[in-house]
């Protein structure tokens, strides 16, 4: 007894969905009034491309008494399920002609299946192919674009010729990898050698982790983060993986010749071999829509169109589109279809313009979009589970808690902070020991597991911080007021709460959910300066200098056990208050105070992993970091030889001791150079649960366990405005480092803006300077110049606009001078620069 629906049915219920009469798309090929009938592959096939809530009501057809139907003898289910939407389409068409007295509303069948097609319109039905019917639309050309190719479509716009091996059907790769012929794994696409990636093979036990793909024909039509099997090739084969920058942005759509000889220029090295292999099928592909823009055209007429995706790990799609004069300069998103064996690009179709490419707004959406971050408001659901305000704490939560209002507790954040996740503090006890407190923001108390509201945090994961922007992990009425912990208002935390004596030796910890009032928000700079002050003696000044101290006496004894203080440069960026432009970039400061919050967020997540460990000691979920191969030390090491120093790697101790000693007379830089360096040879910390692994050690800590437990982890969209800034700025003269000698390029740290950016030798316009690259250096000689790592050059920094999709920043050598490689010192008015194709 379920209702058709339908506004001009008077038997419809009012809880039914309506379908208005007037809500109608114009179509050339209906002008009436229509309801439309998908069959399940259209929907399948719409739904992935051109259906976009906005564009159509979609609405599902339930089957009602009159319709049912049996599957009859020998009928296939499939044929039954056509058969059901005939019957369907045909009962609707009818009883909507009963209900507007001779049918001014009509059903409309879209089937792509000619079969379908023939026997609906025999049994008197309005029925078109989906492709006819999306063309007839008046006003909606761009959805024409969005349908996605068929299958068969696919070899008329390719050429017949042979690009690629066939892949296997996977049940002979399932035996192949069963048989051990064959491996499995994602994977990888190199970010500067679109010629070459990487499968990282995901089984225990096998001896090979990874395997390298190089040219075209070996990674087979693999994909960004695709599962594949590949077959290894025998050691003969194998090699070195190459360290030559080599990008496919020719302007050429044509399945040319050209990557066989690009593929020449990838230099072997007598390095470690890695294993060689090829992709011999595809288990799983992992495509999700992309963004990025159209290429430029060499011919203005065409429909077919080359895309270009932002992340450089992507493959150009092959689109087709009429509106590529519309396009250009637009930022776009496009899924892929499929990659036939005869096409050189993948085959795809326009999803969705985003903006103007450069806009700010357009590029924080890329941004975004490319980094997987959910970032649409808080639904309606998620909203609901939020406290009522005004909200305040109740006899029941002091119940269940420490009453700590009384304590002299303070948060210490960078300045404009809204969101205080922690707070500290620090009293002398009557037995003449210390207490210390951390005081995390209780979430837990306003986010029950499984609700809406637990499920969308859950997804986003954490806030992410963008210059000027910050997308919430939790709706605001939580991250920035009830889970904040400002200061004179009383808050739910969960405390960790130590007992030290005057030497910050644990004598006790314990834990406690806990409701506090925090005295004082104060910046980094303002608990200096009450640290520094000593005419100030309020209980707030002294907890802090009781902090300082003691974290002082924990940093001496993490550094003694090994503990490495790695630099790398951070960058903050002055925003314009009305633009949100950032007008100035510095590089960030450290006061004792940052160190001080650090020590102790460091020992609350100590503490906090030694004790989850104890209570459940097989599911306590911890954080580690694997010491490196000692093969990851050897750049490192040759680097600092360069210089007739040492560097010990036997143990993290030995590490930290050569790195403090590791300075150069009049060279303050070199040091830091040196731990950023290390700061590159180190492994990935990983989380992983107590009970399905035993080495718990933190190296770079070096503790023996932790966890995350004080908050979020922040990120920022450093990279785009840097790139902004730069813009505002023109051409500017800057000193920097050589932090890495390549076979074709030196990759240049500018301190002072914290950035890094490559001086590349061979170009593609011009002829390229006669190169030497030693790799047991390394050194690079170009011309009679001989470049080491951590050499001090001079270069000018700009931003090349030419390709607007790859702005990037342009560093271009002044020191030293090498005649016909570097440039002049630029006059103030920056020159206009002519366009290039290539980047
Ligand atoms: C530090 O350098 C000095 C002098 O160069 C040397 O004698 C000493 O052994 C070095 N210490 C370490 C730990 O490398
Ligand atoms: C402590 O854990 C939080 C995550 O909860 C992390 O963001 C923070 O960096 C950690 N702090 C230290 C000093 O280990």
């Amino acid at each position: 007894d379920i209702c058709c629906g339908s506004e001009v049915c008077k038997e419809r219920k009012d809880e039914a969905p309506v379908l208005q009469e007037d809500a109608c798309i114009e179509s050339n090929l209906c002008s009436y009034p229509h309801y439309l009938i998908p069959d399940t592959n259209v929907v399948l096939h719409l739904s992935q491309t051109v259906l976009d809530v906005r564009a159509m009501h979609v609405c599902l057809i339930f089957v009602l008494r009159e319709t049912f139907i049996e599957r009859e003898p020998g009928e296939s289910a499939n044929d039954r399920n056509d058969r059901a939407i005939r019957v369907a389409a045909k009962w609707y068409a009818d009883h909507l002609a009963k209900k507007t007295n001779g049918g001014s509303l009509k059903v409309v069948l879209l089937t792509d299946d000619r079969a379908n097609k023939e026997k609906a319109e025999q049994y008197g039905l309005i029925v078109y192919r989906c492709e006819e019917y999306i063309k007839s639309l008046i006003g909606n050309p761009e959805l024409v674009d969005r349908l996605a190719l068929q299958p068969d479509d696919q070899n008329e716009i390719t050429g017949s010729k042979l690009l690629f091996p066939e892949h296997l059907p996977l049940s002979r790769i399932q035996s192949g990898i069963k048989n051990g012929v064959l491996l499995q794994g994602t994977f990888h696409a190199n970010r500067d050698n679109y010629l070459e990636g990487t499968v990282f093979i995901n089984r225990e036990g096998e001896d090979i982790n990874e395997v390298l793909l190089q040219g075209l024909q070996n990674l087979n039509r693999a994909v960004h983060q695709d599962v594949v099997a590949v077959e290894l090739f025998p050691k003969e084969r194998w090699v070195a993986p190459s360290s030559v920058v080599l990008q496919d942005d020719s302007p050429n759509d044509e399945d040319s010749e050209e990557d066989e000889t690009e593929n020449k220029r990838v230099v072997k090295s007598e390095n470690v071999l890695k294993p060689t292999g090829r992709v011999v099928g595809i288990i799983k592909r992992n495509w999700r829509p992309y963004c990025g823009m159209l290429s430029q055209s060499m011919i203005k007429e065409a429909t077919r169109h080359l895309f270009t995706p932002a992340d450089r790990r992507i493959p150009r799609i092959r689109i087709e589109t009429r509106q590529a004069a519309n396009l250009a300069g637009q930022r776009i998103m496009v899924a892929i279809d499929g990659w036939p064996k005869n096409s050189r690009y993948p085959n795809g179709h326009f999803v969705k313009n985003l903006g103007t490419a450069g806009d700010k707004d357009t590029e924080t959406e890329v941004l975004l979009l490319e980094h997987d971050v959910p970032h649409l408001p808080f639904s309606p659901a998620v909203l609901s589970f939020l406290p009522k305000m005004p909200w305040s704490i109740t006899e029941e939560d002091l119940k269940v808690r420490a009453d700590l209002r009384h304590l002299g507790v303070c948060s210490v954040d960078p300045p404009g902070c809204t969101d205080i996740d922690d707070a500290l503090h620090c009293r002398e006890l009557e037995n003449g020991n210390l207490e210390v407190g951390v005081h995390i923001a209780d979430v837990s108390h306003f986010i029950r597991p499984g609700n809406a509201l637990d499920q969308e945090a859950a997804s986003r994961g954490t806030t992410v911080y963008l210059c000027g922007k910050r997308i919430d992990m939790v709706p605001e009425l939580l991250s920035s007021n009830l889970c904040s912990l400002r200061s004179n208002v009383e808050r739910l935390a969960f405390s960790c709460i130590w007992e030290m004596n005057h030497n910050a030796e644990i004598i006790k910890t314990h834990f406690t959910k806990s409701v506090i009032n925090s005295k004082a928000s104060l910046t980094y700079a303002e608990a200096q300066m009450r640290i520094d002050d000593t005419t100030m003696n309020d209980d707030i000044t002294k907890s802090l200098r009781g902090l300082n101290r003691l974290a002082k006496i924990l940093k001496g004894r993490r550094t003694e056990k090994g503990a490495l203080t790695l630099s790398s440069p951070e960058v903050r960026f002055h925003m314009d208050s009305e633009t949100h432009d950032p007008i100035d970039l510095q590089t960030k400061e450290l006061k004792e105070t940052n160190s001080m919050v650090e020590e102790f967020m460091l020992l609350a997540n100590i503490s906090v992993a030694q004790k989850i460990y104890d209570e459940f000691s097989e599911c306590a979920l911890l954080r580690k970091h694997p010491s490196p191969p000692p093969s990851n030390y050897d750049i490192l090491i040759k680097a600092a030889k360069s210089r007739d120093l040492n560097i010990h790697i036997d143990s993290a101790k030995a590490l930290a001791d050569s790195l403090n000693n590791a300075t150069v007379e009049n060279f303050p830089y070199f040091n830091t150079l040196l731990r950023i360096l290390a700061t590159l040879c180190m492994m990935q910390a990983v989380y992983f649960c107590s009970g399905m692994d035993s080495d718990f050690h933190h190296y770079g800590l070096a503790s023996p366990i932790y966890t995350h437990f004080t908050s979020p982890i922040r990120r920022a969209s450093v990279a785009f405005h840097t790139q902004l800034f730069f813009k505002n700025k023109g051409i500017i003269n800057e000193e920097g480092f050589i932090l890495f000698v390549r076979k074709n390029a030196i990759i240049i740290l500018i301190p002072k803006f914290g950035m890094e950016g490559a001086v590349f030798f061979d170009n593609k316009d011009k002829p390229s300077p006669h190169l030497i690259f030693d790799s047991e250096g390394p050194t690079l000689k170009v011309e009679e110049h001989t470049f080491r790592m951590f050499d001090k050059v001079k270069v000018t920094i700009s931003l090349d606009a030419s390709n607007i999709q790859h702005q990037r920043i342009r560093m271009a050598l002044i020191e030293p001078v090498i005649p016909g490689v570097s440039v002049p010192v630029p006059e103030s008015e920056p020159e206009a620069k002519k366009p290039k194709l290539d980047c």
